[in-house]
């Protein structure tokens, strides 16, 4: 990644060169796809960002070099302490889907019962910087179930009938074609039980707001959620601008359970 990055990424385009970067990295992407035929968006993802982290760059959520002065370890607490509040309790079992390398993940295993935290991602280098950054005092002291997604690991995540499920800052980097799919393996993990919680970036309609992230609407992404056999509240919306797509937008974060339970 090149270009005139700055702490949050790349505030300081005007909304052309945002556009632009987007066409870009639109084209790059259709081309690693004609070499990769069997690979998706979220392994592009991937490829993308691991190639961001080893040139050293800051990020938002991943590896051990977070922007803004971010300190992996103390920052991102706010989704424990959202669960805590809808009802985590420390022996519960919880899954942390698109898991990363455990920025949130970390608070969860010290917080949680031993074996009670699964920490689930498509991405095996985020998982292993992941295990390195909790180190393995916590690694030992907690045993978290940290797995590629797989079926196999799926399948072992819904045996363990988790209390909670959060995705937190995933949904924003599915492809819309990937949609459904993402749908579809985190609410297969739901026992009847299962409060799940996901932010989202909305807009009115579907826009891609970044090279790798997408706004969706509010509308639709209701319907996906209903489409899986699940009702949804939402906890929080606030407005942010939405630059590269010159529009106001939100970020949204919902409350999701099962039809005919109770949240
Ligand atoms: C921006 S990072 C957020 C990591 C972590 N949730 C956090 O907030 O620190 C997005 C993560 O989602 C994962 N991811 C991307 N697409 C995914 C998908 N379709 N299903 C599950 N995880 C996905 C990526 O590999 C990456 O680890």
């Amino acid at each position: 990644m090149t270009g005139k990055q700055d702490a949050d990424g790349y505030s300081n385009l005007d909304s052309k060169e945002r556009l632009q970067r987007i066409s870009r990295s639109n084209r790059l992407f259709a081309q690693w796809l004609e070499n990769n035929p069997e690979s998706t968006f979220q392994d592009y993802y991937g490829y993308m960002l691991e190639q961001h982290l080893d040139q050293g760059h800051t990020h938002p959520t991943l590896g051990c070099n977070l922007i803004d002065g971010r300190v992996y370890g103390k920052s991102g607490k706010g989704m424990l302490k959202r669960l805590i509040s809808l009802g985590l309790k420390q022996n519960h079992i919880c899954v942390d889907y698109g898991c990363g390398s455990l920025r949130i993940g970390c608070h969860f295993i010290r917080h949680l019962d031993s074996g009670c935290y699964w920490g689930l991602d498509v991405n095996q280098r985020f998982l292993s910087d992941g295990k390195d950054l909790i180190g393995q005092d916590l690694r030992l002291r907690k045993s978290p179930n940290l797995h590629l997604i797989s079926d196999e690991t799926m399948a072992q995540a819904r045996t363990a009938r988790p209390n909670f499920i959060f995705s937190k800052s995933v949904l924003l980097h599915v492809h819309p074609n990937e949609l459904a799919t993402y749908f579809d393996r985190i609410t297969s993990l739901m026992a009847k039980h299962t409060k799940l919680v996901i932010d989202a970036t909305i807009s009115g309609q579907t826009v891609q707001i970044e090279p790798l992230s997408w706004a969706y609407s509010k509308a639709m992404l209701e319907d996906m959620i209903a489409r899986f056999g699940c009702c949804v509240r939402t906890l929080e919306e606030k407005t942010v601008r939405l630059e590269a797509a010159e529009r106001d937008g939100g970020i949204l974060t919902m409350l999701i359970w099962r039809n005919g339970e109770t949240p």
